[in-house]
């Protein structure tokens, strides 16, 4: 039976320029005193910090500023923001930038009006209480500035985990898509990758589907790919930044998941140890691991394998047995991931992964042996291990 709640309260202004808007955003959104959380350079040298400071000026809006967000966002940087916050008494946070600035926003907003370790929140999906996040975003990807959830790493043992709830759903997000032109090709192609696995991973699921989610699902990854090659020679093309980046927020709001379930996520969560421990692009940890994490798991769901490659990947069924079709469907969206120059191995990664480097990553991402990833099929400590040796060959 179909079941979902669908929250998503996120204001969107979309379109160049949009930036301009911050200020008069922030003033409806009742920030008073704004603490400015920014990564490590590009929103300085395109001047976006410049033209942001001058609006909250302009506007008589107070801020404070902290920069130096890392990809994939560390504990340290988080808690020294908690501290600012708390001292400057600050009553609303601006990300300026990608994933890992939005996640430590949101994880300072809620370290802002909490007494407990940030760290202590890790693996709550319920987190009422945090202050209000507004979002400039400046790489289409993580998706983070409509979602609920966050996702850090602890610099003390390199454990990435997340955190949600209804309180960490950006007020607003500032979508202009020019603000992405500066991107280097391959954080392009990255975020490309994590907003197609945000639906795949949604799309792999062994309940009931709704044929509006899977069509929408469809679209969503089609549309995506297109613009992504169009983008290898056109960097500068606005219509594909800009449905680039509307799916980006769109593949991870909870609209691709409506239907029984809410997905597989077996490859972010196996993705996460790799970013952790290697500090691997979020969107290049999940292109290694998916092809062998689909083809290790596809015989536990063929029917929905063989829909995937014949409505997604527009795999021709006609004179085919399933198992090709299946096949073909894994090996197009692979293909795609190649031609984007992503890996789609372990070895790829070039980090000189070991079979105790492995059995290390199973252990945390099955949190020692007391979580299995995973829905298509539950993975144990072994399969990950499997999955991961496979991949590494
Ligand atoms: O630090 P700067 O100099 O800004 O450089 C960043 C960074 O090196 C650069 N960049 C961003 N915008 C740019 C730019 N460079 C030039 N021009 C621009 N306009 O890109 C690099 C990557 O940025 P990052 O924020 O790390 O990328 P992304 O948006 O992919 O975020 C990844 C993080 O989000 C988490 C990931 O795990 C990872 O930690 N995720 C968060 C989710 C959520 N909260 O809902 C869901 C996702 O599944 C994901 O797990
Ligand atoms: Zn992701």
């Amino acid at each position: 039976m179909v079941k979902f709640n669908y929250y998503t309260p996120t204001e969107i202004v979309f379109g160049e320029n949009s930036e301009y808007e911050v200020a008069n955003l922030i003033k409806v959104y009742k920030g008073k005193k704004v603490l400015v959380h920014y990564g490590g350079k590009s929103a300085l040298e395109s001047g976006l910090l410049d033209r942001i400071y001058e609006a909250l000026t302009a506007n008589e809006i107070t801020y404070v500023s902290l920069g130096g967000v890392v990809a994939n966002p560390v504990l340290s940087k988080i808690e020294e923001g908690i501290t600012l916050a708390k001292t400057e008494k600050v009553d609303f946070v601006l990300a300026v930038g990608g994933g890992s600035v939005i996640d430590s926003s949101k994880a300072i907003a809620v370290g802002a009006l909490s007494k407990e370790p940030i760290w202590s929140f890790v693996g709550n999906i319920d987190i009422k209480k945090a202050l209000p996040v507004g979002v400039v975003l400046t790489i289409a990807a993580a998706g983070s500035e409509m979602s609920s959830g966050a996702v850090i790493t602890n610099d003390t043992n390199d454990l990435k985990r997340d955190f949600g709830g209804r309180a960490l759903r950006p007020v607003f997000a500032i979508l202009n898509p020019e603000l992405t032109y500066t991107l280097p090709t391959y954080q392009t192609a990255c975020g490309v990758a994590d907003i197609i696995m945000h639906t795949v991973e949604r799309y792999f699921t062994n309940k009931t589907s709704m044929e509006i989610t899977d069509q929408i699902s469809n679209v969503l990854i089609q549309t995506v790919m297109r613009h992504a090659l169009v983008l290898l020679d056109e960097p500068t093309n606005y219509e594909s930044r800009a449905e680039i980046m509307w799916s980006g927020s769109l593949s991870h709001n909870g609209l691709t998941g409506a239907r029984a379930s809410g997905g597989d996520w077996a490859c972010h969560q196996m993705g996460h140890e790799l970013s952790a421990k290697y500090g691997v692009a979020h969107g290049a940890s999940l292109t290694a691991l998916w092809p062998t994490w689909a083809r290790y798991v596809s015989g536990e769901n063929k029917e929905r394998f063989k829909k995937f490659a014949i409505e997604v990947m527009e795999v021709d069924p006609s004179d085919k047995t399933s198992s090709e079709i299946i096949d073909q469907g894994i090996l197009k969206l692979e293909d795609f991931f190649k031609k984007l120059d992503l890996p789609t191995t372990l070895k790829a990664l070039d980090k000189d992964i070991n079979e105790e480097d492995i059995k290390d990553m199973a252990l945390k991402a099955t949190h020692n042996n007391t979580f299995n990833p995973g829905e298509i099929k539950k993975l144990h400590y072994e399969d990950i291990i499997n999955i991961m040796s496979k991949a590494n060959q």
